[in-house]
């Protein structure tokens, strides 16, 4: 068998069938644990595209017809086929991304279980209003599916965004096109086979592909009605260009640079693992979410640092399947090198300080793979290119302030707004802060991910839309119709 054949289990989901490319090309899929190649998946381009968004406006015709308790009830079968697999899922998701086993993707596979629970019990909630016109006018609102979702999502949780990208466009009765991410489309490939065991074909079809060709044609598809996005700031202002030229609606879920403030009386044990888990080190930092500038106060400046280094420094680097290991890897070659240019960048400033981590191993197991230490520059400003750019990697800066207004505006002077994190014991000031903060979602004394039912979504560079729950699964998935009954027959002249 050359080494370039596509399994079955890695086709791509298109009409209900397993499909390879309409060129028959491929690409490869690495372990970045090890750098070692070990599936390839079909690369799809404007042709297969077209394929997939013809046979799901086809399939649109009937399935926004499906009562929507039926199609509830078809997410729900979803859900337990998903829970069933859920190590298998998890290894995949591990193997694929890096992420560890334990800590991250079990986590990953069980939430797109509840991605799919969630949304099928709300089916029955696709409500319209009534408006009252006066007694001789009936005045209603429908929630209306849109038609076909273009869905891209990129690769730090592949299979949990996939989850939230289908299950919520099925729930109110659009049919959905995704790509997945080329660095993560073994999960979501499998998920796409659970959904078809359930589904009628070609109401989710999913294809592998390079964002340039694949990703690009499906934004640019005539027949797509809505675009969900999750990635980059840089290819989200493409795709809302793509959406505007046929104004069609879009959800973008973009970058973050979030503020985690911590008030003096935190200068304790749970707020430095809260910073912990808001750091998402456990993820590698890979993630949209991640408390990324630290801003501590001065006073407390000094030993909290000693506290978090100390903590951080316990938790262990090593191979993703290991149940031992908290930290895995990096994504990919350019990923990798990005945090490290990065990491550079403050070891050669004469003002930084280094408080732990540096540049990856260069020996050892851990140089066969993208493994890249947890590293905290202190006394860091905020107008470093560390502190201003997204670096999608555990590369934490932590930074002084002495009064309350310097730290918000600091916080505040970020082109992204997506998540912020807020410490202390005294709650009246924790929540000032958090309504000053410039961010969709501000979380005060804990570093948590997103929860199902809580709407998700940043302002400002960071994204418009929001998805994770009903009403943003209402505003993102439907358009509201109205329809005005005149009751009252005009009287006979
Ligand atoms: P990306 O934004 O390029 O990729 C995300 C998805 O968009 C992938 O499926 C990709 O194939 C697709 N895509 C790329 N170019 C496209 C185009 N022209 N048209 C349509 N689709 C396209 O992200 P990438 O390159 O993987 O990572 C770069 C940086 O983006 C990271 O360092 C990080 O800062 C940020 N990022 C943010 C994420 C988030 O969750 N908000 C997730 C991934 C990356
Ligand atoms: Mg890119």
């Amino acid at each position: 068998m050359p080494d370039s054949v596509v399994t079955d289990s890695h086709r791509m989901l298109l009409a209900g069938e397993r499909v390879d490319s309409a060129s028959g090309e491929t690409f490869a899929v690495e372990n970045p644990a090890n750098r070692g190649i070990f599936a390839h998946v079909p690369r799809a381009g404007a042709e297969d595209v077209d394929r997939a968004v013809k046979a799901a406006v086809r399939a649109f015709e009937s399935w926004r017809e499906a009562p929507p308790r039926e199609r509830g009830r078809m997410l729900l079968r979803i859900a337990e086929s998903v829970e069933a697999k859920t190590e298998e899922l998890a290894r995949l998701i591990a193997t694929e991304t890096g992420n560890a086993l334990r800590t991250q993707a079990r986590a990953e596979a069980g939430l797109a279980a509840d991605i799919f629970r969630y949304f099928g019990g709300l089916a029955s909630e696709l409500k319209g209003q009534t408006v009252p016109l006066g007694e001789q006018v009936l005045s209603y609102s429908r929630r209306e599916p849109v038609g076909v979702v273009g869905a891209i999502i990129p690769w730090n949780a592949p299979v949990m965004l996939a989850a939230l990208k289908i299950a919520p466009a099925l729930c109110a009765g659009n049919t959905v096109v995704l790509k997945a991410a080329e660095d993560a489309p073994l999960g979501v490939l499998m998920l796409a086979g659970l959904c078809q065991e359930h589904l009628p074909p070609s109401v989710v079809n999913v294809l592998t592909g390079y964002g340039e060709d694949c990703g690009a044609a499906l934004a640019a598809h005539p027949g797509v009605r809505k675009l969900s996005f999750t990635g980059s700031t840089e290819v989200g202002k493409l795709i809302m260009e793509q959406a505007s030229r046929r104004v069609v609606p879009v959800s973008l879920e973009l970058g973050g640079k979030s503020p985690s403030i911590v008030f003096p009386d935190a200068n304790e044990d749970w707020a430095v693992e809260g910073v912990i888990n808001s750091m998402r080190f456990t993820r590698q930092s890979q993630s949209c979410t991640a408390g990324s500038r630290l801003f501590l106060h001065a006073g407390i400046f000094d030993e909290f640092l000693d506290r978090l280094v100390d903590r951080t420094a316990k938790l262990r680097l090593g191979d993703p399947l290991d149940e031992a290991t908290d930290i895995g890897t990096i994504i990919n070659e350019k990923q990798f090198r990005k945090v490290c240019n990065y990491v550079e960048e403050g070891l050669e400033r004469s003002d930084a300080r280094l408080a732990m981590g540096g540049l990856p191993p260069d020996s050892g197991p851990l140089s066969e793979g993208y493994f890249a230490r947890p590293t905290i520059f202190a006394d860091a400003s905020n107008d470093w290119r560390l502190a201003r750019e997204e670096i999608f990697g555990p590369v934490l800066v932590a930074i002084r302030w002495e009064n309350v207004e310097d730290a918000i505006r600091m916080a505040n002077s970020s082109h992204y707004g997506l998540a912020a994190f807020v410490w202390s014991r005294d709650i009246g000031q924790a929540l000032c802060a958090a309504h000053r903060v410039e961010a969709g979602w501000v979380q005060v004394n804990q570093g948590a991910g997103q929860v199902l039912g809580q709407s998700y979504g940043g302002v400002k560079e960071s994204g418009i839309g929001r998805e994770f729950s009903l009403e943003g699964m209402l505003d993102s998935f439907t358009q509201t119709k109205s329809v005005t009954v005149n009751l009252g027959l005009a009287p006979p002249a």
